[in-house]
């Protein structure tokens, strides 16, 4: 499936485009604190002024639960998005009603609109029929760019898009579809895939996904140590999922009926006395194979690194998704900036895979050196998965 892009438009001079981005993004003391969302609907957005269109920007911002709530303004992204674009963005305070329609008719040829939170109003995660005709009223054709939202069928991901038409995608959905997509797809060979995180049950059906298609998988995180469990292994205090064995053997098994090379952390970093909001482990020592009671894994051990790090180098796509270790505290990140460097450092295709594996290789200083970072947590997690996006389904298909 392709979706149409903006380029299949034809003269939008002067037209107004209802635009879904996905400007969700983090506030410190009323300031964008990671503006990677906001940078990644700059292409589309530039494209869509040179035009001549007019643009109504629309997102959500948190969780606030269908009730306007000044804590999830989207004031303060107008005004970051405003400085990067170098031109005003004006600010509604309403994303529908009296207010919203004054401000789109306000707008000029090349101006930027931005609607307050579609999460203030409770139609929008229903995706109220009512509601996004009220969304639709504001536009004469439809761009989603928000990929990191395109998992939820809301008013403004999915019920807009059926209301208007042309509806078609930005080129930041357009780029995750091809890297999550059609590039884990038909991948240059040896494709390695790099999966980290807490819980099994979190990546199984990934990890499932995936084995149809890697040569290589290298696991780490807490899910290793169910991986263990389930072979027998013990694991002592580590975070683990006992009743995710038979899942983890039936992954095992799979991947050798499919050849794939499936690789667990021969060592492993453990401490006695855990304490993540202090950022302090304890005593630390590295172990191989069982890890006894009262000792927990946090990351994989310098052997693993190790090993990780050749397969990673002579790969030529790599897909990385999941922390290996908790890398929020500098003793147990080793593993997990040492596979973002390996990942930087070698030639092939890197595609991050969203969500914390983004948040490690910003952290890490070589967030330039990769060739894709998604936008997406939960969306790109689902695409990698094979479900489909409701937000991508809506839209005008090639
Ligand atoms: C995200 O941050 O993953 C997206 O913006 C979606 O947000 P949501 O999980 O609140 O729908």
């Amino acid at each position: 499936m392709a979706t149409q892009t903006i380029d299949s438009l034809g003269d939008i001079a002067g037209k107004r485009v209802l635009i879904r981005v996905d400007f969700n993004v983090p506030l410190k003391d009323g300031q964008v604190s990671d503006d990677s969302r906001i940078n990644a609907a700059l292409p589309t957005l530039n494209a869509l002024i040179e035009r001549g269109a007019r643009l109504v920007l629309m997102s959500h911002l948190g969780r606030p639960k269908g009730q306007p709530n000044p804590e999830f303004t989207l004031a303060p992204v107008a005004a970051a998005l405003a400085e990067k674009l170098c031109r005003p963005v004006a600010f509604a305070e309403d994303c529908i009603g009296p207010k919203a329609e004054s401000a789109v008719a306000a707008l000029k040829d090349g101006d930027v609109l931005l609607l307050e939170n579609v999460r203030y109003h409770a139609g929008e995660e229903k995706n109220d029929p009512a509601f996004a005709a009220e969304l639709a009223k504001l536009g004469d054709l439809y761009v989603n760019d928000a990929f990191g939202a395109a998992h939820r069928a809301h008013a403004s991901t999915e019920g807009v898009a059926k209301l208007l038409s042309p509806a078609v995608s930005g080129y930041l959905i357009a780029k995750e579809l091809t890297f999550l997509g059609d590039k884990t797809s038909n991948p240059d060979r040896p494709f390695v895939v790099i999966l980290g995180g807490a819980k099994v049950s979190d990546k199984i059906t990934v990890i499932d996904a995936l084995l149809e298609k890697a040569d290589t998988i290298l696991i780490g995180g807490a899910m290793a140590y169910t991986f263990r469990l389930a072979q027998g292994g013990k694991v002592g205090d580590s975070l683990a999922e006992p009743d995710k064995a038979e899942t983890a053997l039936s992954a095992l098994k799979k991947a050798k009926e499919k050849g794939v090379e499936f690789l667990l952390p021969e060592d492993n970093l453990v401490c006695n006395k855990l304490d993540f909001k202090a950022g302090t482990l304890g005593d630390t020592k590295v172990v191989e194979g069982d890890i006894e009671d009262g000792w927990e894994g946090v990351d994989i051990g310098p052997k693993t690194i190790e090993r990780y790090r050749s397969v990673i180098g002579s790969a030529r796509t790599v897909l990385w998704n999941g922390p290996m270790g908790i890398f929020e505290i500098a003793d147990s990140s080793k593993g997990t900036f040492a596979v973002a460097e390996a990942v930087a450092e070698s030639d092939c295709m890197s595609i991050i895979g969203g969500g914390d594996s983004v948040k490690a290789i910003n952290k890490s200083g070589y967030s330039d050196k990769v060739s894709f970072m998604s936008t997406g947590g939960g969306a790109s997690l689902e695409f990698l998965e094979g479900k489909e996006l409701p937000g991508v389904v809506a839209l005008d298909q090639v």
